[in-house]
């Protein structure tokens, strides 16, 4: 669809810098966790602007594809896809409600774990004469959200006295599938199944039972249940090295930008802020007009690459706020101003990965994508 994206770069907008976001990458990867979990249905988890990709054209990638429910993790978050038009159902993972009745008058489903909110729930359902539907969240071993299961008897016991709010779900979530730490899963299986054989027991119309993220897809499959809510694979990314390789998928996001600034410098000629490189022979240096203000993080310096024409060349001197530079000596045949750059994605045969930049800087692909800022446009392709 981008005929030449070099002149384009500089064509569309004043800083050529931009996230495009592949569509058919992300219902391809949609289509691998159907593979993988052939027999639950598919809460795609959208939160946090679609893990940076764009939380609208993740969305409607993912129900294009067949998905059947989207996760958020903040009522605002599902209020914004409800004002797209977006009617699929909706999980608001986060907790946090406040206001109740904007639940029900946009159809949004709550997790609740305190009587408290199953309460606050059931006053605003009494109020708009429904029965409101709810899923039990049970910490099984995160010790974030949740009942623990020590409590569950108490409020199963409470939530049977209100008959405004339906448990019609029950879901947890693991600490530790993408670790493949097989103890602690395993506990977190064992009480998620007593959870749900004592809601049985007690007449709850338990219809999902989800606890499954993109590792335990991946690699737990009894975890699957009734649904699983993957994200970060629906990305085209995995949680950790070793699960590469266990589905086809394909990154979507390409972050870039162009060589706004390109000049040779002389041998010994420092670069960038605090001066943590030098020059060792006469150097081209590309200007980049990103920075860590747009996500690529300050401690990617001078340990990280991107690609121009096709190849890797070595990010050097300390990433400034909005811009960076890249040491483009050996291409110097090839790259211009106005240059196509790719910080993350793919340029003819090399791909830097979310897995790379985070390995890096020592964290998770998860923040590489989010950190992606505000200021870069997401452009669906
Ligand atoms: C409650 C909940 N469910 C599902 C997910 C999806 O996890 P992953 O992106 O590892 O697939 C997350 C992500 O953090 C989450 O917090």
């Amino acid at each position: 669809m981008i005929s030449d994206p070099q002149r384009r770069a500089f064509d569309l907008r004043v800083r050529p810098t931009e996230a495009r976001i592949d569509a058919s990458a992300l219902a391809h990867n949609l289509r691998e966790v159907r593979k993988a979990a052939p027999n639950a249905r598919i809460c795609a988890v959208v939160k946090a602007d679609g893990y940076g990709h764009g939380a609208v054209i993740a969305a409607r990638s993912f129900l294009g594809a067949g998905a059947d429910w989207l996760g958020v993790a903040l009522v605002e978050e599902a209020l914004a896809l409800r004002n797209l038009d977006i009617r699929a159902p909706i999980l608001v993972l986060g907790g946090q409600y406040t206001d109740y009745g904007l639940l029900l008058q946009h159809h949004l489903t709550p997790l609740v774990y305190r009587a408290e909110m199953i309460d606050a729930l059931a006053s605003a359902a009494k109020e708009r004469g429904v029965v409101a539907e709810a899923h039990l969240k049970l910490d099984s071993g995160m010790g974030r959200i949740g009942v623990l299961p020590r409590d569950l008897p108490g409020l199963l016991e409470h939530a049977r006295s209100v008959p405004q709010v339906r448990l019609t779900g029950l879901c947890s979530h693991f600490a530790n599938a993408d670790l493949r730490d097989e103890a602690a899963t395993a506990r977190a299986l064992e009480l998620f199944a007593e959870a749900r054989q004592a809601m049985r027991a007690l007449g709850f119309p338990l219809q999902l039972s989800h606890l499954a993220n993109s590792a335990a897809v991946l690699d737990v499959k009894i975890s699957h249940h009734d649904m699983v809510r993957p994200g970060l694979m629906l990305y085209g990314a995995v949680p950790a090295p070793k699960f590469a390789g266990m589905a086809d998928l394909r990154p979507a996001m390409s972050w870039v930008t162009g060589v706004s600034h390109l000049k040779w410098v002389p041998k010994g000629m420092p670069i960038s802020y605090g001066h943590k490189w030098t020059a060792q022979r006469e150097s081209l240096i590309a200007t980049l007009p990103v920075g860590y203000a747009d996500g690529y993080r300050r401690s990617l310096t001078n340990k990280a690459q991107v690609l121009i024409a096709g190849r890797r060349v070595p990010q050097v001197g300390a990433v400034c706020m909005d811009m960076m530079m890249a040491d483009v000596t050996d291409l110097a045949a090839e790259v211009s101003l106005g240059s196509e750059v790719v910080l993350l994605g793919q340029q003819g045969d090399a791909r830097i990965t979310a897995e790379e930049l985070s390995a890096i800087c020592d964290t998770i692909p998860y923040e590489i994508f989010c950190a992606v800022g505000a200021r870069v446009p997401r452009l669906a392709v």
